[in-house]
């Protein structure tokens, strides 16, 4: 159900170089929106960079900085802005040029009537609130993506426990036997007793040891079977809309469809892969140069598998660390609070799709990874 949505929760940020616009906007929508103002381009950066503004109306001429300068800078910093353009000369080229390039939502005209100025706030601010709620639905995945990779990495981590546990069972079982020799040929005494309890309580330790690993893997590794028939490219939307945010706020995207086998598989764990590498992909490019930096998903076909390929002008991974980036808990960024999860589950559900992936990296220059699935048989 849609709730009409609490305009007050919604700060509005008008900028106008002339006051008098400014106390008139004030008088009028104050009413309903939670109002600030700003008298030029820089004041309302300003505003923007201590306080959380949901809509920006800025009117396009003003001295110094232009409406839509603004609204570009705006942008770059907080893309999650709706941002409006206020002008009394209806220039449109440069009107519908901004819209095009995605830098302002729409135009107003000036003198704005106040009727048609409220509905549009109205609508913006709802836009806002959407793109919040999208951003928060966003970030619950993430955080069950980690849930999820913890259970992977435990899978992982319970299994090389199997082996060393596996030899302190047999060796206390060993030593059990030669205590039973010794006393055969010396007799019991109360230091073989304690010897024999100390032995079993051990036993009965590495036993429930035992039961605890088998528990973990069956939880973390029992999932329903891939079934469902899916289409690369469909998958790769999908999870470029989750992301997409993230990543232009370090580089510029693109998104290249070939022809792409369908596949099968979990749409849920696959979109976690590719989510988990398109993040890596974005976190790889150092921050405050959008411009400069390009992250590519690709999906393609190649020698009859589907082909999932996800390239980075980032800093790459050196060759001695580039063994290790698959390993549960391995991570070079543990200041930004990595978990070195992501790739652990990763490989985890490409194996288990019975796909393929390769690295390809040069330092300072980019990272590729490329997913290789198997195409869904024909009659499937
Ligand atoms: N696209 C990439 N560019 C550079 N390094 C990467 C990339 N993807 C992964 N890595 C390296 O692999 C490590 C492990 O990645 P991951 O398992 O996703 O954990 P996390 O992202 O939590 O560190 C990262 O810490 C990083 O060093
Ligand atoms: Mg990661």
């Amino acid at each position: 159900m849609w709730h009409r949505t609490d305009t007050h929760r919604y700060p509005v940020l008008y900028v106008d170089d002339e006051r008098n616009n400014l106390t008139v906007f004030r008088l009028v929508f104050s009413d309903e929106f939670a109002v600030r103002t700003a008298q030029s381009g820089e004041e309302a950066l300003e505003i923007l960079a201590s306080e959380p503004i949901a809509v920006l109306l800025a009117d396009q001429r003003m001295p110094g900085m232009t409406g839509i300068t603004l609204a570009e800078k705006v942008k770059e910093a907080h893309p999650e802005v709706v941002r409006m353009i206020v002008t009394a000369f209806v220039d449109t080229r440069a009107a519908l040029d901004a819209i095009n390039r995605g830098e302002v939502y729409r135009f107003i005209s000036k003198p704005w009537r106040e009727d048609e100025l409220r509905a549009v706030l109205r609508t913006a601010i709802d836009l806002f609130a959407l793109g919040s709620m999208v951003g928060d639905l966003q970030l619950k995945m993430l955080r069950s993506e980690r849930l999820a990779s913890l259970g992977f990495a435990t899978a992982g981590v319970s299994h090389d426990m199997k082996t060393p546990l596996g030899t302190v069972t047999l060796g206390v079982d060993r030593l059990a036997r030669k205590l039973g020799k010794l006393e055969e040929a010396q007799g019991a005494s109360p230091l073989t007793s304690d010897m024999h309890k100390v032995l079993a309580d051990c036993k009965a330790a590495a036993k429930q040891l035992k039961s605890l690993i088998e528990t973990i893997r069956v939880h973390a590794r029992e999932q329903p079977a891939p079934t469902e028939r899916l289409r690369p490219a469909e998958l790769a939307e999908s999870t470029l809309r989750l992301c997409r945010a993230e990543i232009l706020s370090r580089a510029q995207l693109s998104f290249e469809r070939d022809e792409a086998p369908p596949i099968v598989g979990d749409p849920v764990q696959l979109g976690q892969v590719l989510l988990n590498l398109l993040v890596n992909a974005a976190q790889s490019i150092p921050p405050g140069e959008p411009g400069r930096h390009r992250v590519r998903l690709r999906v393609g076909g190649s020698e009859g598998r589907a082909l999932l390929q996800i390239t980075d002008t980032g800093r790459g991974i050196t060759p001695e660390v580039l063994p290790k980036i698959f390993d549960p808990f391995f991570t070079t960024r543990t200041d930004e609070g990595g978990t070195g999860l992501g790739l652990a589950m990763v490989r985890e559900i490409v194996d288990r799709h019975g796909g393929t992936i390769e690295v390809q990296s040069t330092l300072d220059r980019g990272t590729t990874v490329s997913v290789f699935l198997p195409a869904a048989p024909q009659d499937a």
